[in-house]
């Protein structure tokens, strides 16, 4: 999300005459795009302005600003950080050349209104730090759904949908500059909708419309509510080849009181079915997931049980996190965060070993199988490897044997570790 926020404002600042240039030292103007989802991503932003102070002691004249969630939420507090100008929330991006203009007048300058329209739609992102194979398309801003636990809602508004067309358009003119791959972003892609001429498109008929741009255009998504992931996308996921076989359904528990105390909208038995309807009608995907561990009042057996669940759906990944309160979520109101960090430690611990086995199983089994990888790096480890993602989602690093990033390759796995995939081209 605030990688796709970046390229809205990097395309702002172009239009209005500033140029983005990769050697910090030598900016006029510097914005550090931030996130409050949890304390750890805060604690980095704060470590990272201890050294833009140093930057503005050298040259008086830089502006540095603070955007995105974290300049929502701390608003003005910013500002008892001597070295920032500017504070500017998600839905002000339009409003920065003005507020750079305050700053320029040696005022302290801030915007934090949230919008219940802003998308951004007509904006074309500066797409910078590209590898030119793959981009972000956001079709939907801010969130509705009040996790107990999340800051989202609050700090980037209520939930909207962008316009249709200018989502095409956008994936249209992807492909025709040589992009091979789009991911549509949202918060909860499958409460996408809108009303264009007199038809209502949900996020099936979004995708299959993104899917028709061209065969050779890859589409992926993401996030999926569990709660809303209906039959009629899982259908179009099926019936296109360029749409990905991979979801990502974060479950955050296994545990059905721990889920009814997040506000999750779904039960236990109600993520398996989803689960199930994927595994019949797509057979091929993966699924990968979010997990929180140590929320508040989780016992032993609330923890068991989303042990128990990760083994049932065998994930391919997750991105697992111990409970961070978060100030003025509903959770923060009226839940005690009583599990000690030391529990919260060892559950986590718990659920990255689980995790690290089922990886591992989920890629032996794709040893020996051929699969279509769209090549979007050199390998880190090797000049002479190159890395790219099947439609699984799954890492695939091969000797290069004269491809280059942007092509497709057939590739055989031959091996694979928990986090990679071995191949060579066949
Ligand atoms: N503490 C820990 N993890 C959180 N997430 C969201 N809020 C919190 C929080 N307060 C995680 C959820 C979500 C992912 C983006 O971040 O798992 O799906
Ligand atoms: Fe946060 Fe829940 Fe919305 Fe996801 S669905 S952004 S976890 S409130």
């Amino acid at each position: 999300m605030n990688f796709s926020d970046s390229e809205i404002v990097a395309s702002i600042m172009n239009d209005n005459g500033f140029e983005i240039i990769e050697d910090i030292s030598l900016s006029d103007v510097i914005f550090i795009n931030t996130c409050s989802i949890r304390d750890k991503a805060e604690q980095r932003v704060k470590n990272r302005l201890q050294e833009f102070k140093f930057l503005k002691k050298k040259k008086k004249d830089l502006i540095i600003g603070v955007i995105g969630c974290m300049a929502e939420k701390l608003n003005t507090k910013f500002f008892e950080y001597d070295c920032i100008d500017l504070v500017a929330g998600p839905d002000s991006y339009r409003d920065l050349p003005n507020l750079i203009k305050e700053a320029e007048n040696r005022q302290k300058a801030i915007n934090i209104t949230l919008s219940k329209e802003e998308t951004y739609s007509n904006i074309i992102p500066f797409r910078f730090n590209t590898n030119n194979v793959s981009a972000f398309i956001s079709i939907m801003r801010g969130c509705k759904n009040f996790c107990t636990y999340c800051v989202v809602p609050y700090t980037r508004g209520r939930e909207r949908s962008r316009d249709a067309e200018s989502i095409i358009n956008e994936a249209k003119n992807l492909f025709d500059e040589g992009y091979k791959e789009v991911t549509l972003l949202g918060q909860n892609v499958n409460s996408y909708r809108w009303r264009l001429k007199d038809e209502d498109i949900n996020f099936a008929n979004l995708i299959e419309r993104v899917a028709l741009v061209s065969p050779s255009l890859r589409v992926r998504f993401t996030t999926s509510n569990p709660k809303d992931i209906s039959d009629e996308l899982l259908y179009n996921i099926a019936k296109y080849d360029n749409i990905c076989k991979s979801i990502h359904l974060p479950v955050q528990s296994g545990s059905n009181s721990v889920l009814k105390k997040m506000h999750r909208g779904y039960t236990r038995e109600w993520y398996m079915d989803r689960i199930e309807a994927i595994k019949r009608i797509i057979p091929d995907c993966t699924i990968s997931t979010d997990i929180i561990t140590g929320f508040c009042g989780e016992t032993e057996e609330d923890h068991k049980e989303t042990l128990s669940l990760m083994n049932e759906v065998g994930y391919f990944y997750a991105y697992m996190f111990k409970y961070s309160e978060r100030q003025g979520t509903i959770a923060y109101k009226l839940f005690e965060n009583d599990v000690p960090e030391q529990i919260k430690k060892r559950r986590l611990q718990e659920i990255i070993n689980l995790q690290q086995k089922l990886s591992f199983n989920s890629n032996l089994k794709d040893v020996n199988k051929v699969y279509k990888v769209l090549i979007d790096s050199a390998s880190k480890r090797s000049d002479e490897y190159l890395s790219g993602r099947n439609s699984q989602n799954k890492v695939i690093v091969f000797p290069e044997k004269g491809y280059k990033i942007g092509d497709y390759a057939d590739i055989k796995v031959i091996k694979c570790t928990s986090a990679t995939l071995i191949g060579e081209v066949v």
